[in-house]
């Protein structure tokens, strides 16, 4: 029982975002946005849109809507009241445990829901430069590589997902490679491409 019990306990942080969200969208309020980012999945529930109004290389205003959880809701409000005022660079780099922080932690089990929101904002960014003509020097200051032998790095394969030039693991492989040295790097990326196959709806 008292197991049971604890996996009911959210902190009060995420208790007071979930119950006021800030920085939803409304649509009365006609936002007229400079960049926008879909991600996740409506078939799954955790579809997210975030868009952002720029000044001056910084986040003035931002908006976002969810079809996710209570955790997904709580993270993503949190992340924009952390987004505004940030330079385009630092909000680039907010993370999911920068949030869950912010939050003052989220259960063990819920922490993949709060990843869905700073993909989105770094997707609502990456739109902004691209339809103003702008570098975009952040995507790859973000990447890891995933694939020592052959010195990938999970942005390369989140960008092969997000265009769907590699739709399943075996065309992953056949593009770069991966996996096919000492192989240690496999199970992870099995698991990275599946996470974002769900994210990108691919
Ligand atoms: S780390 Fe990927 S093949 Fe060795």
């Amino acid at each position: 029982m008292s197991n049971f019990m604890a996996q009911w306990v959210y902190s009060p942080a995420v208790k007071d975002h979930f119950m006021n969200p800030r920085n939803t969208w409304d649509e009365k309020e006609n936002f007229v946005p400079d960049g926008v980012g879909d991600v996740g999945s409506l078939a799954c529930g955790d579809q997210m849109r975030v868009m952002i109004q720029v000044k001056n290389d910084r986040i003035k205003a931002i908006r976002w809507l969810t079809y996710g959880c209570a955790s997904a809701i709580a993270s993503t409000s949190m992340l924009s009241e952390m987004a505004i005022g940030l330079t385009l660079e630092d909000a680039y780099h907010l993370s999911p445990e920068m949030i869950t922080e912010a939050l003052g932690g989220l259960p063990e089990h819920k922490f993949h829901c709060s990843v869905l929101g700073d993909k989105g904002l770094r997707a609502a960014i990456d739109d902004y430069l691209e339809k103003n003509g702008l570098p975009n020097p952040y995507r790859h200051s973000v990447a890891k590589i995933v694939c020592e032998c052959h010195n990938i790095t999970d942005v390369q394969i989140e960008n092969l997902v997000k265009t769907k030039q590699a739709t399943t693991l075996e065309e992953l492989q056949e593009i770069t490679k991966y996996g096919s040295t000492c192989g240690k790097c496999k199970a992870d990326i099995a698991g990275l491409f599946d996470e974002l196959k769900h994210i990108y709806n691919v």
